[in-house]
């Protein structure tokens, strides 16, 4: 059986398949030819990332499709109703990437409480002609241990977060409004674990308690921070948001840096991607990534293990 991975896999994911007694194939077949490439191959899976848009007419004109992956979680590219009215099987990693956009959130924290992101700018152009006025400009810095974060959406990336805080020795505050509280289990590195209970509580007091808020709720309809959220907010609060764009009013965000009320944001994710608002791009007090939270090697590796567990579960 032919799986065909038109937007990658890593090489422990074409392992795993391949002992399975599946071939993989690994081109890059453009959208317009995957219909032909698909039926003069008899292509039983096809497994994507974001890129690869699998829409009705595809799924139509492909009568040998039996499976459409996502290696990751948005299914945005897929028309995934339509897929399993039609039978196929339509599967995702959810959980694969968890851990690596959690990292990526302690990334941007610790970067920002010690601007990081600002004098990565500011050392090429002046560092060896006004060193001493640098190092006094970043002497500021503080530390996470004893502060408190504020996590909204406590679901698998949200307690993976939560993790890393308590791991570093933050108390952490949540909300989320479809879970009333997680059981969170540190595992470290010879064995022993530690478990935490935490209670979620609303979003009103999280947004006052926290001095770092970190989103990793779904995208939806309305903001879940705008004017009104950064006004509750205490001021020097640190914000990344490494869920989705669209899920932080980026003018409400600016004005907030502007006025002082957020001292810094972490932003992996915008509201026009891939074509980010300059305003946020250029803002000394914004540290940035270019959407990559889930792009690590092991996340990568964890999501072709798993999608060839499935598919071996759904196919064999
Ligand atoms: N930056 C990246 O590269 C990257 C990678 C993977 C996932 N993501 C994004 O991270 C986000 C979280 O992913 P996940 O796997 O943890 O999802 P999840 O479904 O496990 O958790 C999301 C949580 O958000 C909660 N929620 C929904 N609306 C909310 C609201 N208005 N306020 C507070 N909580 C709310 C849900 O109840 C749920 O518990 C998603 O948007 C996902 O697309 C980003």
């Amino acid at each position: 059986m032919k799986i065909l991975a038109n937007d990658g896999i890593s090489q422990s994911g074409v392992d795993a398949l391949e002992s399975k007694g599946f071939e993989v194939i690994t081109t890059k077949v453009a959208q317009e030819q995957l219909e032909n490439y698909i039926n003069e191959n008899q292509v039983v899976g096809l497994l994507v990332r974001s890129a690869t848009q699998v829409r009705k007419d595809l799924i139509d004109a492909c009568p040998s499709l039996k499976l459409i992956g996502r290696g990751g979680v948005g299914m945005d590219n897929i028309d995934v109703a339509y897929a399993k009215e039609k039978g196929l099987h339509v599967i995702n990693t959810p959980a694969s990437s968890s851990a690596s956009v959690a990292e990526l959130v302690f990334a941007h924290l610790y970067g920002g409480v010690r601007y990081l992101y600002d004098a990565n700018r500011n050392m090429p152009l002046e560092g060896e002609t006004n060193f001493a006025k640098l190092k006094k400009a970043y002497a500021g810095g503080i530390e996470l241990r004893g502060k408190t974060l504020g996590v909204i959406g406590i679901g698998r990336i949200g307690q993976e977060t939560a993790k890393l805080g308590l791991a570093v020795g933050m108390k952490v505050v949540a909300y989320d409004p479809f879970i009333e509280n997680v059981a969170l289990q540190l595992s470290f590195f010879d064995g022993q674990t530690v478990d935490f209970n935490i209670e979620t509580i609303s979003k009103e007091e999280v947004l006052k308690q926290a001095d770092f808020i970190t989103l990793h709720v779904p995208a939806q309809k309305d903001y879940v921070l705008g004017k009104k959220e950064f006004e509750l907010m205490k001021t020097g609060v640190g914000v990344v948001n490494a869920a989705r764009g669209g899920v932080i009013d980026e003018v409400a965000l600016v004005d907030a840096l502007d006025s002082g009320k957020v001292a810094f944001a972490g932003i992996d994710v915008f509201e026009n991607e891939p074509t980010p608002a300059v305003k946020v791009l250029m803002h000394s007090k914004v540290s940035l990534t270019p959407h990559i939270g889930a792009a690590t090697g092991e996340a990568q590796d964890r999501i072709g293990v798993e999608l060839a567990d499935q598919i071996e579960a759904l196919l064999k």
